[in-house]
């Protein structure tokens, strides 16, 4: 008995060729890893430039904050799995365009587009993908630009191109998604919320959102154009 436990026991052990494995796939996957949040530095960096030249040109400065983020190890296998994609830094590199993420916060809407267009024209971003989730809300109300692009970092040897994914929202537009993401976290652990009914204010409160996000645009171009 005892010796079919030990049994048990050890063959949930990693196996020598197994943990070699793990060793030899960490240390290449770690590096994809820092080219990835070098990528984030120069995006971000690229749109504090911008931020400094707008303000320059007599508004006040066009963003808020900028927020980044790398996507967790599990997140990126859970990503990989869900799409039956295959485990590898290549399939990483080909498939998941937001390890990087960046997050530019404005307070207004006018502003995002500016920062958008110019960012893009900049010769060495290339733009892959763009959602407008503005100009078309998602149906759960959800607003915000996305731009997936490409961008080179430069490393010791050699330049490398990198995707990042770019998320451009007003601050309202932010507010809403965070309280949005709450209920859809809230949701998967928990099957008693009301999901439909709070859906439904949520959807009214992007509504009023977007309503504020325009009045306050239209009462500060009021304001500058006096
Ligand atoms: P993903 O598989 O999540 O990347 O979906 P996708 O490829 O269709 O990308 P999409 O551009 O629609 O959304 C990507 C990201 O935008 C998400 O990871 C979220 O950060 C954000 N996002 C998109 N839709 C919503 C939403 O309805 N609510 C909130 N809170 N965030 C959203
Ligand atoms: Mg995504």
């Amino acid at each position: 008995m005892i010796e079919n436990n030990v049994e048990q026991f050890t063959s949930l052990i990693p196996q020598k060729a197994d943990l070699e494995a793990v060793f030899s796939a960490a240390e290449p996957f770690q590096r994809l890893m820092s080219y990835y949040r070098c990528a984030i530095m120069e995006v971000e960096t690229k749109f504090r430039v911008l931020d400094v030249q707008l303000a320059l040109e007599g508004e006040n400065n066009p963003i808020e904050t900028i927020k980044t983020r790398l996507k967790k190890p599990e997140s990126i296998l859970a990503k990989l799995q869900r799409r039956n994609l295959p485990l590898s830094l290549e399939s990483i590199e080909q498939n998941l365009f937001d390890i990087a993420g960046v997050r530019v916060i404005c307070s207004f809407p006018e502003d995002i587009y500016k920062l958008a267009d110019s960012f893009i024209r900049q010769d060495d971003v290339t733009l892959i993908e763009r959602k407008d989730y503005i100009q078309t809300p998602k149906p759960n109300g959800y607003r915000s630009l996305h731009l997936i692009v490409e961008t080179p970092i430069f490393l010791q040897q050699e330049k490398r191109m990198m995707k990042v994914e770019v998320q451009l929202r007003t601050i309202a537009m932010d507010f809403w998604a965070s309280l949005e993401h709450k209920l859809r976290y809230k949701k998967e652990l928990d099957s008693h919320v009301d999901y439909e009914h709070i859906s439904q204010k949520l959807r009214a409160c992007a509504d009023m959102s977007a309503l504020l996000d325009n009045q306050m645009e239209a009462i500060r171009n009021q304001i500058t154009g006096l």
